[in-house]
């Protein structure tokens, strides 16, 4: 989906040295072959953010960000892929290839251009509304939330004028066309009215995206009639479920957490009381897209979410989805108030970054809440909650993190920690023999629905169509632990760091070995890369990435510390356990998958076990 072919990106990446690029930008010093300085994505005071000369890539081991000389423009700059090759190929005196854009292309193009600037001058005319005398009351509203005009100026707050069409009129007069102007969603047609607008006598926030490019409104009334907030519906530019409010302000804050709040008054308030690090979902439950977006900061979530019912429900079920995208997550408690709005007018900044310093770890906020359903001092009770609480405990990685969590949740409700695991055990058999007996399920209806040999044969070709689940929906894709993604990570970072290695390797380990798609990628081009020229470029490697998040990957694959283990027996070590543990996943991901009961799975299973057990004898020769 690339704007320009590979050759181009490639001859305009080593075209430009990363030391001298990224030079321009951050303060580097030499040490050995690489170069250090203090990262600029995330505030630190001694330097971790390291820029190698030989790979042509940059890491950074304080906040985990890295890759090429593209990646880091596009994350400095803010610049899509295409916006990062055409700068660096400027700066190199390289002339791109004109590249024809298909109709639809531009089409679609030319149309979010239009949307953003519509949005815009609906912004400066909603802005304008509130310091003219038609605002007044709307004023009035604002500060009597105790905004300031800092504040309001900040977040460009606004004022729709109670008439029925008037920005409907005035972006008519700035020449925007029906069309455009409906799909905006700020102005709608109906039989009844014609054309009208969609915010009427409304207290208005805009909504900006990352960039800080107005997407979208949300307009309150400035009493207690219903509904309280009407939101701009989605439209081209604004994806609700990939947007967050203040994020485009929080993102770029210096304190090393971000704070998670409900909407935009929340927000607005903690800005403004110095917390700039606060962002809300928009009107909308949080989702696993703004998981992802809160990802890219690799910050600990602190939720600051209602403390009254609706909030604390909204909290256990956000916690779960954070952890699941690796994000650390800790509870404000903001008791005797209600949010934070109420508490910055009650109790102010000072208690508030106590309230923070203060706040609880976001899994015993779980078990805690959990507790709360039981009568403790029942054996019975106490029994039921211990269920739930290994349930939870399994939503854990296992390993280092479970246990650690075991331990301290076993000792803080009083119960011996070898029965809570006993628990755990049983527990998770249950739940293992619950889902394969869902799975026989579904695979029963699948055969009786279809009598196409494709879906109940054979399912040893993995590249064959995934099985689809009765709905006709395809099946969700599992969600890999960090663990699992760990070990293939490095996995590939020995292959990238020992090319010779790969010959050894390659009767035992294969593409199917990866599960995680962008590891699949990686592997097949070192293959390809190290069978044609004996080893791999890193900085080309991450050229088949356009995203920022599957180029930080392939970074972290090619700066992991291999060669710091001095000691080849270490080495050696190191290598086979991790060549065992991903070996090991992908035998139990086949005991797992939909078509373990078949026989040419098992047939694979089998292979696969006599490969581990090669693996852990085989000679890997000097590592
Ligand atoms: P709240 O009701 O908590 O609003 O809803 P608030 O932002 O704290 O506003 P104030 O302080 O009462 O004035 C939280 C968020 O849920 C969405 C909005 O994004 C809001 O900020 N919401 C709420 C709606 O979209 N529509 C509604 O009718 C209510
Ligand atoms: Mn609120």
């Amino acid at each position: 989906m690339s704007f320009y072919d590979e050759e181009t990106i490639e001859n305009v990446r080593s075209a430009n040295d990363i030391v001298d690029v990224i030079g321009q930008y951050v303060h580097l010093t030499k040490r050995g072959s690489s170069y250090v300085g203090l990262c600029p994505f995330h505030n630190e005071k001694t330097p971790s953010f390291n820029v190698s000369a030989d790979k042509q890539m940059f890491h950074c081991f304080g906040c985990g960000v890295g890759g090429n000389v593209y990646t880091f423009l596009m994350k400095y700059d803010n610049l899509s892929f295409p916006e990062a090759v055409q700068s660096l190929a400027e700066r190199a005196g390289i002339t791109l290839p004109e590249r024809q854009m298909t109709s639809e292309e531009r089409r679609l193009a030319d149309r979010r251009t239009k949307l953003l600037a519509l949005n815009k001058d609906a912004a400066v005319y909603f802005y304008r509304a509130l310091r003219n005398h038609d605002g007044e009351a709307a004023l009035e509203y604002f500060k009597k939330r105790a905004l300031s005009d800092e504040t309001m100026k900040n977040f460009g707050l606004g004022y729709s004028l109670p008439y029925r069409d008037d920005l409907y009129k005035y972006l008519k007069s700035k020449g925007y066309d029906d069309d455009l102007i409906r799909s905006s969603g700020l102005c709608r047609f109906d039989e009844g009215y014609g054309m009208h607008d969609l915010f009427w006598n409304r207290a208005m926030f805009p909504i900006m995206n990352l960039n800080g490019k107005v997407i979208a409104f949300g307009g309150r009334v400035m009493g207690d009639a219903k509904p309280k907030y009407v939101n701009s519906p989605e439209s081209p530019v604004f994806d609700k479920s990939r947007n967050m409010y203040g994020l485009n302000i929080a993102k770029n804050a210096k304190r090393p957490y971000l704070i998670l709040c409900e909407g935009y008054m929340d927000v607005i308030a903690l800005h403004q009381a110095g917390f700039d690090n606060a962002c809300a979902s928009l009107g909308t439950s949080l989702t696993e897209g703004h998981c992802l977006l809160l990802k890219r900061y690799k910050k600990p979530i602190y939720l600051s979410y209602d403390s009254d019912g609706a909030g604390v429900k909204a909290a256990r079920r956000a916690i779960p989805m954070l952890h699941d995208v690796g994000l650390e997550t800790k509870v404000i408690h903001m008791d005797p108030y209600k949010d934070p709005d109420e508490f910055m007018k009650g109790l102010g900044p000072e208690e508030y970054e106590k309230r923070v310093q203060a706040a609880e770890n976001g899994f015993f906020f779980l078990v805690r809440k959990l507790s709360e359903e039981y009568d403790l001092s029942d054996p019975g009770a106490k029994t039921s909650f211990m269920k739930g609480v290994a349930e939870l405990l399994l939503t854990l990685n296992a390993g280092m993190e479970r246990s650690n969590y075991l331990t301290a949740i076993a000792a803080k409700y009083g119960v011996r920690e070898a029965d809570l695991n006993d628990l755990l055990i049983s527990v998770a058999t249950e739940q293992s023999r619950h889902r394969a007996a869902i799975e026989r399920q579904k695979e029963k209806a699948e055969s009786r629905r279809s009598e196409s040999p494709m879906t109940n044969v054979n399912h040893e070709d993995r590249t064959g169509p995934p099985p689809s689940n009765p709905e006709g929906g395809e099946a969700e894709p599992r969600r890999i632990p960090e663990g699992i993604r760990q070990s293939e990570r490095m996995l590939l970072s020995w292959f990238a760091a020992r090319p010779a290695i790969l010959s050894v390797l390659s009767p035992y380990i294969g593409e199917d070995d990866f599960e995680e798609e962008v590891f699949r990628q990686v592997y097949e081009e070192l293959v390809q890369e190290i069978t044609e020229t004996g080893s791999a470029v890193p900085a080309k490697v991450v050229n088949l990435f356009d995203d920022l998040e599957a180029q930080s990957e392939v970074g972290k694959i090619f700066s992991a510390g291999i060669e710091d283990m001095a000691d080849p027996k270490d080495r050696e070590k190191a290598l086979r356990e991790t060549l065992i543990r991903v070996k090991q996943e992908r035998i139990d991901s086949l005991g797992r998958g939909p078509g373990a009961a078949e026989q040419g799975t098992f047939r694979t299973l089998m292979e696969e076990k006599k490969k581990l057990d090669a693996l852990r004898k085989l000679n890997l020769g000097p590592v």
